[in-house]
This record gives structure tokens, sequence and C-alpha cells, in this order.
């Protein structure tokens, strides 16, 4: 680790010198460990913190990233609400890649108006928590031709003119997701932090299937949170929380309703929910979590009795291949 970090240093330093560089964080893993090397690295006037609350995260996302900002003790932190402008160029897209390029673009655009109001010169570099896996899934590793899911962080306009002008830092680009981690705990960074499960750039666009509106949002944020919150307060034989056993899990909000008893005995129609759970090394490939039946059943219960617009929860058994992690 000391020797990556001495790496890292010595090639960033004499590559950026003086200029600011900006750092896009997403509140994952990646791009807070990024954020904290670079801390470390460079001078802290030097590096800024850029996050967009997109409307497509998880429930108190914003909340707990700036927390976790300010732990970072990053100097220029900018955050930016943009649920409406997303939201809206979301409206009536149903087809994934679409709405993966969509996200994309618009996080470029937010981006560029952004760096512009803030004044940065041209000369800036740009920093991003891409790792080794992000690289392979979107193609560019010389192994994969075919593209399975663009990842907006790795190829875009702004990415391409960055990468080719050699104004892209991307420290963690040779790392997979548990060198990260190893990273993270090694610059001090809090567990809770660096035990996060991945959060994929689109966000809960790419979890609910079909068209995206700020109402499924909202359901399936109250949703994920149940199912998050009763990993972490439930145990293993061996003491460990569901949470750390478990690589990444998450709710799907399908695009289904179906019908139900409502409260007063009639029918009523709720949405379908599918709960996701996988063990995994590297998300490269992923083997279903095999949860206890009684797990299972008493957290769909806790959420359709919480979460009224569901009506029915179903688990996903598809491990990767042949599904992927995310739904789209
Ligand atoms: P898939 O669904 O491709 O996911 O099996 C593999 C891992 O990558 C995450 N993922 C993303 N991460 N930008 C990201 O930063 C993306 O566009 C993206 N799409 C998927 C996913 O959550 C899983 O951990």
């Amino acid at each position: 680790m000391n020797q990556f970090i001495e790496e890292q240093s010595h090639a960033i330093k004499s590559l950026v010198g003086e200029c600011p560089v900006l750092l896009l964080i997403s509140g994952g893993v990646d791009s807070t460990v990024a954020g904290v090397l670079l801390l470390k690295i460079l001078n802290s006037d030097q590096v800024h913190l850029m996050y967009m609350d997109t409307g497509l995260m998880r429930k108190n996302e914003t909340a707990v990233v700036r927390s976790i900002l300010e732990k970072l003790g990053g100097k220029n932190v900018h955050t930016i609400m943009c649920e409406d402008e997303f939201l809206s160029a979301l409206k009536g897209i149903t087809e994934p890649e679409e709405k993966r390029k969509i996200i994309g673009n618009m996080f470029i655009t937010i981006q560029e108006r952004e760096i512009i109001r803030l004044g940065l010169p041209e000369s800036y570099f740009l920093a991003q928590g891409s790792i080794r896996a992000d690289f392979i899934e979107s193609g560019q590793d010389a192994a994969k031709k075919n593209v399975i899911k663009s990842h907006h962080n790795v190829a875009s306009p702004l990415v391409d003119a960055k990468r080719k002008a050699g104004k892209i830092i991307e420290p963690l680009a040779s790392l997979y997701k548990d060198d990260v981690r190893r990273l993270g705990r090694f610059l001090g960074i809090d567990e809770a932090i660096v035990g996060r499960h991945p959060f994929p750039g689109p966000g809960l666009a790419v979890r609910i299937p079909g068209e995206v509106t700020k109402e499924k949002c909202d359901i399936l944020r109250e949703a994920d949170a149940i199912y998050i919150e009763e990993l972490k307060n439930r145990r293993t034989a061996s003491g460990k929380t569901l949470y750390d056993e478990i690589w990444q899990a998450f709710a799907v909000l399908l695009p289904i309703k179906s019908v139900g008893i409502a409260d007063d005995g009639g029918r009523k129609y709720g949405w379908v929910l599918a709960l996701r759970a996988i063990t995994s090394a590297d998300g490269m490939t992923a083997s279903v979590y095999p949860f206890e039946t009684r797990d299972l059943l008493e957290i769909s219960s806790r959420i359709t009795s919480s979460v009224k617009e569901i009506g029915r929860i179903t688990y996903d058994i598809s491990g990767k291949p042949p599904a992927t992690i995310e739904w789209e």
C-alpha cells in the first residue's frame, strides 16, 4: 500500500503540478477512496470535489455524502441539486442503454456548466474513481470487444477529450474493488464507508426497468432502505451482519402491478418488487446469496407492510452470468 501510494503520489504530482483537479464524487467507495488519496497527495486547495444529487440516489444519500465529504477534509466541495433535470430528461424513456446514455450525457452537461460557473481554468485535470472492472465492463479492455453496459465515467465526450489531452487522473484504474477497500482502510477511512455496497453511476434508474418517475424512485428508496437496514441488523451464525456477508444487495421496482388484498378486504393493484443479493469477488461474476428462508420472509413482510404501494415481492435467483448484477 505504501508503495502504491508513493507511486501514485509521484505520478500525479508531476502530472498536475499546481493545476486544479476536479473529482466527481458519487458517494460510493471508489470515488471516496480516490478523494482521500488526492487530498493526501495534493494541496487541498487545489482539489475540487463535485457531487450531484440526480434524484436517482438512495434514501438520505445526499446527507450521507455531505458528511463523508466533510470528514474527507475537502475544502472545495460542490453539491449540485439536479433532480428535475435528470427526471425530465428520462421522461418516457424505457430502453436501458438509452437511459444510460441520457444519464451519462446529463452528468456531462451539468458538469461542464458547473465547471464554467466555478471558473476553473482550461488547464484543470479531471479525476475519477474508475476501477479496473469499469473498463472491462465498458468494453475498453483489449480482451473484451462487446459492451455489456456503457459506464458513462469511462467513455463520454468530456472524458474522451480530457483523456486525449492527457488531463485525466484515474488513480484506482488498476485496482479491483477489494484492493480499493484495502487501500481505503489503509488510508484510515471509516469502515462504514469502506464497507458500503457498490452503487452504480446511473443510480436507481437501472433499478427501475421501464420509465423512471419520481413516484417510482420514492417507492424504491423506501423499500430499499428497509431491506438494507434489515441486512445490517441481522447476523449469520458466525456473528457477521448479513450486510457484510453480502457483496451487494438492493431492491428493484418492476414495471408490473399485480392483484392483492387491500386493508378493507377489497382488491388492490400493487407494484412488484424484486430483492437482489449476491456474493462476488469483484462484480465480474456473482452468485446468488443463499438466504435463510426465514430472513427473506420476515424482510419481505416488513417491506409490504411499510410500503403500501408494493403488493408482492420476489427474490432474484439468477447469478452472473447469465444475468448481470443490476437489472439494466
Ligand atoms: P453489472 O450489472 O454490470 O454490474 O453486472 C457490475 C457492477 O458494476 C456496477 N455498475 C456500475 N457502476 N457505473 C458504475 O460506476 C455504472 O454505470 C454501472 N453499472 C453497473 C454494479 O452495481 C455492480 O456492482
